[in-house]
């Protein structure tokens, strides 16, 4: 990449920081009732209210990175996908892990990524609840609030927690078996809603990796790039076939673990 791409990758950077930090402001005044949206205010039902957040916070991320840098495309959850001028595609996800959104419940974050010509450059997680924002830059290492992190370095599974994601996507046969597995090698899983950030979790060492059998782009592209640059690994999402449209197994994990994921979930590469 040459430097005058890096620089403008680096002003993209910088600018998504400030994004992703007034999304989650928005999207917390959905949360804590504080929006007076006239919309809201029309609507009881806190399925509403959620879609709403949803693609009200979409809309701004995506109106504040168009203003900055036009020639960028967007893949969104909420508004699908609008190719730029140019190999920028920004990937986001307004708010992943819904059902604690709307259950009051704090484990949900704003995860956005920078895909340049199919190569993840940048990912940004932030949970508003707990005010924690991880980053990664490809080839710069990955932090939380500006601090370095480092993923788990257990060597095997009985070491630590593992996150599972699951969802009516996929059969239940599709996690069963690896649920069993995982305790019979007494290892133990965590499940918090959010995929995005229990990838972020993952990424600053404190779950061992994070697995799920089929999984969107907008769910995982930062958590990939924050384990790898966390020094872990990541499996070659966007290799499998129509990723960016369809999905694909996701699979992230501290670098000594990794081995023994692989030979459990059958994800190779
Ligand atoms: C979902 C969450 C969930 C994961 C699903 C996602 P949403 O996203 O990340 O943890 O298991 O695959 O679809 O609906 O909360 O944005
Ligand atoms: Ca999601
Ligand atoms: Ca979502």
């Amino acid at each position: 990449m040459g430097s005058d791409i890096k620089l403008d990758i680096n002003a993209r950077f910088d600018h998504a920081r400030d994004v992703i930090k007034a999304a989650g402001k928005r999207a917390m005044s959905y949360y804590d009732g504080t929006a007076g949206d006239l919309e809201i205010e029309a609507k009881t039902n806190a399925l509403d209210m959620v879609s709403i957040a949803d693609k009200n916070v979409e809309a701004i991320i995506r109106d504040r990175i168009h203003d900055a840098f036009p020639e960028d495309g967007f893949l969104g959850e909420e508004m699908g996908i609008e190719q730029g001028s140019n190999d920028c595609l920004w990937v986001i996800d307004p708010i992943d892990g819904t059902a604690c959104f709307v259950n009051q419940m704090p484990s949900w974050c704003i995860s956005i990524a920078l895909v340049v010509a199919g190569e993840i450059v940048l990912g940004l997680i932030y949970q508003p609840c707990n005010k924690e924002l991880f980053t990664a830059r490809l080839g710069e290492g990955a932090e939380a609030n500006g601090e370095p992190i480092k993923a788990s370095t257990a060597n095997s599974v009985s070491e630590g927690l593992m996150g599972l994601g699951m969802s009516h996507r996929t059969s239940s046969d599709e996690i069963t078996p690896f649920i069993k597995d995982l305790l019979d090698r007494e290892g133990i899983f965590i499940r918090n809603g959010s995929g995005a950030l229990m990838m972020a979790y993952a990424a600053a060492g404190r779950l061992i990796g994070y697995y799920e059998p089929h999984i969107n782009p907008w769910d995982c592209m930062a958590g990939i790039l924050l384990m790898r640059e966390a020094g872990g690994w990541a499996n070659d999402y966007l290799g499998a076939p129509d990723a960016l449209e369809k999905g694909a197994p996701i699979l992230t994990a501290g670098a000594n673990v990794a081995a023994e994921l692989r030979a459990m979930t059958g994800i190779e590469k």
